[in-house]
């Protein structure tokens, strides 16, 4: 089956072709477009800006994945073998997501290819499905994100159930700004990534964001991070070093941070194994990118005798194949949208 899918929920525009059949699952196009650039003077995206960008660049890498695709010698031929129109209608900033909607929904209505729409949560996840021909459901999987952070026992392609979340902060939005008060552009987790391998990740001692389990909760089964705490930790370290004229290393406050939120995540991720009773575990999103996470969380998977699953570095951050491979298990259990489909904020 040949999925024309859209992602446009934060600051990448994307479009891409996949073709997802039983035992099968191609990337044919992928195309993003970065709007990092436009909003990195702004110190973090603007919503209104993200919107306007996504209109003015979605029709053009619509064409490019399909011209990319090789299902037809011109865009019209190539619109003409696919099968299925996804796009990722919530949970992200309303603006940005309808352009994707509208776009996407006008497409497959004026060509009567079925419409699917997709959480990006869930498109996240799926991402490892491209990575991984081999991964199916059961299995436990951490999204960390720009704007998430869940912990959810995805129990079949279509059936997810959030058992950890943050209470605040996402993990990534902690990156970029413990890398702000660094002095590090936006978005700066990948800066942080690389400044952590040279420094001490016991230089500065810091608050863990993994909240302990309060036993009068009645929602016992949930694991909560709350990442604020941590970041206003490094902020006030950074400060506090500043008014006494001392030097800072930059590495040492990555790598301790990093450490941090390393021991948080596996700490509750071991949990939630232990939970579930889980045997595969999916690390997935922007912040899945993250080099001292992905071996953290692999050797705590290793020593419970759990196989560790990620995708790929390049579909890790938001892209349009990884809601085309969601679309497919989406459309498998019957799900269509009419015209009437409309983007939805936050929620499943
Ligand atoms: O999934 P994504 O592309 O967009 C959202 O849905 O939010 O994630 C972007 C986030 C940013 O906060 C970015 O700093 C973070 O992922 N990120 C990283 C790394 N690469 C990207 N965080 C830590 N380490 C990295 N290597
Ligand atoms: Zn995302």
């Amino acid at each position: 089956m040949n999925i024309l899918a859209f992602e446009s929920s934060c600051d990448e525009t994307s479009a891409a072709v996949v073709t997802m059949e039983e035992g099968s699952r191609i990337i044919r196009s992928n195309i993003v477009a970065s709007q990092i650039e436009i909003h990195r003077r702004f110190g973090g995206v603007v919503p209104e800006v993200a919107g306007r960008a996504h209109i003015e660049c979605i029709a053009r890498i619509t064409s490019e994945a399909l011209t990319a695709s090789g299902l037809g010698g011109d865009i019209n031929s190539a619109l003409g073998n696919i099968d299925a129109v996804a796009v990722t209608n919530t949970p992200g900033l309303i603006g940005a997501l309808l352009v994707g909607v509208n776009f996407a929904k006008s497409l497959a209505f004026a060509n009567n290819k079925p419409l699917i729409p997709v959480n990006h949560i869930r498109g996240h996840v799926a991402a490892s499905y491209l990575s991984n021909p081999e991964l199916e459901p059961p299995f436990l999987a951490l999204v960390a994100s720009g704007g998430h952070t869940s912990i959810i026992d995805v129990s079949s392609y279509t059936d997810y159930n959030v058992i950890g979340y943050t209470r605040d902060d996402a993990a990534g939005e902690a990156f970029d700004k413990a890398a702000r008060v660094l002095g590090i552009p936006y978005p700066g987790g990948a800066e942080m990534d690389r400044l952590a391998k040279t420094g001490d990740p016991n230089a500065i001692r810091l608050p863990s964001p993994a909240m302990k389990k309060n036993p009068d909760d009645t929602h016992a089964e949930y694991f909560e991070f709350s990442f604020s705490g941590l970041k206003t930790a490094v902020i006030n370290y950074v400060n506090t070093a500043k008014m006494r004229g001392e030097e800072i290393s930059r590495e040492d406050v990555a790598a301790s941070f990093t450490n941090a939120v390393c021991r948080a995540v596996t700490q509750h991720l071991s949990g939630a194994l232990e939970l579930t009773g889980r045997d595969k575990l999916v690390f997935a999103g922007g912040v899945a990118a993250n080099s001292h996470l992905r071996r953290a969380i692999s050797e705590m998977c290793a020593a419970r005798g759990a196989r560790f699953f990620a995708p790929s570095l390049p579909l890790c951050g938001d892209n349009a194949a990884m809601i085309g491979a969601q679309a497919y298990y989406e459309y498998l259990a019957g799900v269509r949208a009419d015209t009437s489909l409309n983007a939805r904020a936050t929620g499943e």
